[in-house]
C-alpha cells in the first residue's frame, strides 16, 4: 500500500435485518407512496409460498403489483431489455427483487436502464461505462432469498451477453437499493445444495476479498468476521438448518458484498467461464474451484493466510491447512471435489483459460494469474 494515496471507502444500504422482516415491505412502500412496483424475480421463487404471502400482502395493502419472473438462470441483456418494457408499459414507479442473486442483478439492471437507454453494455464498468450512468433511477428494494452472492447490499449487477454469454459489471453508486429487507425466514427451505453452493460463493467473496493487496481494513475486519460466521454456520445449514444458521448465514453474505468492494481474485475468474460456458451455477463454479485457486495464493500471503487460519481455528495454521479446510468443507457440504463431475471435458479447457483470462475478477489477485496458470489450475481441478 502506498501510504500518500487517497483512497475512498463506502459502506452500504439501509438494512432490515431479522426474520420477519420482509412483513415491512408493505409499510415502507405506502408510507414512501410507492403503489406501482415491478416485482422482479426468478420463475421458481415465484411460485415459492413465501412469495406468494408477499405478494398478497402488498395487494391487500391496494398496492399494484406487477412480476417479471422471465430471466435465465445466469441472466442476459434481453432478460433485462424485456423486465424493463414490462416497467414502461405498466407505468410502474419502483423496483423491488426478490431471489437469488440473479433475479436481484436483473432488477438491478432494469434499474438502470429505465433512464439510461443507450445499449446496456455501454455502462460496462470494465469499459469505464459507469460515468455514463448519470440520470436519475427509480427507488430500489432488494429481499435475498439466498445466501450467497450478496448481491442485495451491492452496487453492481452481473448481466451476460445474450450471444458470448460472457458476463459483464455494471456498476454505479446509484444501483444501491434504497433499502434491503433481509430475512432469514424466507431462506429456511432452502434447498440443501443451493445452501451449498450460495454458501461457498460467499466464503469466497470473504477470502478473495481479504487477500487482495489494499490498505482497507473496514474491508478486513468485515472479511474475517464473515468467515467466522461461515465456519460457524455452513455446514449446519446445508445438513441441519435451523434459524440460527440460516440468519448468520444471510449475514454473512450481505457481509461478502461489503468486503469484495476491495475486488475477487483468481477463484472468480476460474469460475465465471464455466457458467459462460456450461451454464454452471455461480456458486458451485466458486466452490469446487477455492481449494485449488487458493492454493496457488499462498506464496506471499503467508501472514494472511495464517490470520484466515486462526479465524478458522485450524490447527494447522498455513495456507496448506486453509486449503485442506476448503476441500474437507467441500465434502461435508456435499459439493464435488472435481470439475469432470459437472461436465467439464479436457476440450473445454482451451476455451475456459482464454475466458478466464479475460476475465474482471482476477486483475485484483494478490499474484499475476497468466494463461497459463488458469490452464494448469483448471487441469488440476479436472
Ligand atoms: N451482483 C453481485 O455482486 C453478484 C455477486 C456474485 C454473483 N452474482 C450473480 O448472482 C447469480 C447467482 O445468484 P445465486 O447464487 O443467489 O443463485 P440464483 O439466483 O441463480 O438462485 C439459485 C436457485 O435457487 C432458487 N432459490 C432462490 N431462493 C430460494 C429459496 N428461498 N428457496 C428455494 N429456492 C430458492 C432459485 O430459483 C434458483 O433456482 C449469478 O448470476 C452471479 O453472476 C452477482
Ligand atoms: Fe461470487
Amino acid at each position: 500500500m502506498d501510504f500518500k494515496k487517497i483512497v475512498q471507502y463506502n459502506f452500504p444500504t439501509l438494512i432490515r435485518f431479522g426474520a420477519g422482516s420482509s412483513k415491512e415491505l408493505g409499510p415502507y412502500l405506502i408510507k414512501n407512496e410507492l403503489f406501482r412496483p415491478l416485482i422482479v424475480t426468478d420463475p421458481n421463487v415465484a411460485q415459492l409460498d413465501f412469495f406468494k404471502e408477499i405478494v398478497k400482502e402488498l395487494q391487500n395493502r391496494n398496492i399494484s403489483t406487477k412480476i417479471f419472473q422471465d430471466i435465465h438462470k445466469n441472466p442476459v441483456k434481453s432478460d433485462v431489455y424485456r423486465g424493463t418494457e414490462i416497467f414502461d408499459e405498466l407505468n410502474r414507479d419502483s423496483v423491488i427483487g426478490i431471489g437469488g442473486g440473479a433475479a436481484l442483478d436483473v432488477a438491478r439492471a432494469i434499474v438502470l436502464r429505465v433512464h439510461h437507454r443507450e445499449d446496456l453494455f455501454i455502462y460496462d464498468d470494465l469499459k469505464g461505462g459507469d460515468v455514463f450512468i448519470t440520470n436519475a433511477v427509480p427507488p430500489f428494494i432488494t429481499i435475498p432469498t439466498t445466501a450467497g452472492t450478496g448481491s442485495e447490499v451491492g452496487r453492481s449487477a452481473v448481466i451476460s451477453d445474450d450471444e458470448t454469454h460472457q458476463k459483464k459489471i455494471l456498476f454505479s453508486p446509484k444501483l444501491m437499493a434504497n433499502i434491503v429487507f433481509a430475512d432469514p425466514l424466507l431462506t429456511m427451505q432452502l434447498p440443501p445444495f443451493i445452501t451449498a453452493a450460495t454458501g461457498m460463493d460467499a466464503l469466497t467473496h470473504h477470502m478473495e476479498a481479504f487477500l487482495v493487496n489494499m490498505f482497507h481494513p473496514m474491508c478486513d475486519g468485515i472479511a474475517l468476521q464473515g468467515m467466522s460466521l461461515i465456519h460457524e454456520s455452513l455446514e449446519k445449514a446445508v445438513n441441519r438448518p435451523d434459524l440460527e444458521v440460516r440468519s448468520k448465514m444471510l449475514i454473512a453474505s450481505s457481509m461478502g458484498a461489503v468486503a469484495f468492494q476491495q475486488g475477487l481474485g483468481v477463484v472468480h475468474s476460474l469460475a465465471h467461464p464455466l457458467s459462460s460456458l456450461l451454464d454452471t451455477h455461480h456458486g458451485l463454479a466458486n466452490a469446487i474451484n477455492i481449494p485449488y485457486g487458493m492454493e496457488f495464493n499462498i506464496t506471499g500471503s503467508e501472514n494472511k493466510f495464517r490470520q484466515i487460519a486462526r479465524v478458522l481455528n485450524l490447527k494447522n495454521e498455513s495456507g496448506e491447512g486453509v486449503v485442506r479446510y476448503l476441500f474437507e468443507l467441500n465434502e461435508k457440504i456435499h459439493i464435488p471435489g472435481k470439475l469432470s463431475a459437472i461436465g467439464v471435458q479436457p476440450e473445454h479447457i482451451e476455451t475456459l483459460s482464454d475466458l478466464a483470462l479475460a476475465d474482471f475478477a482476477h486483475p485484483n489477485n494478490p499474484k499475476p494469474v497468466s494463461r497459463e496458470n488458469f490452464k494448469s489450475l483448471y487441469l488440476k481441478a479436472l
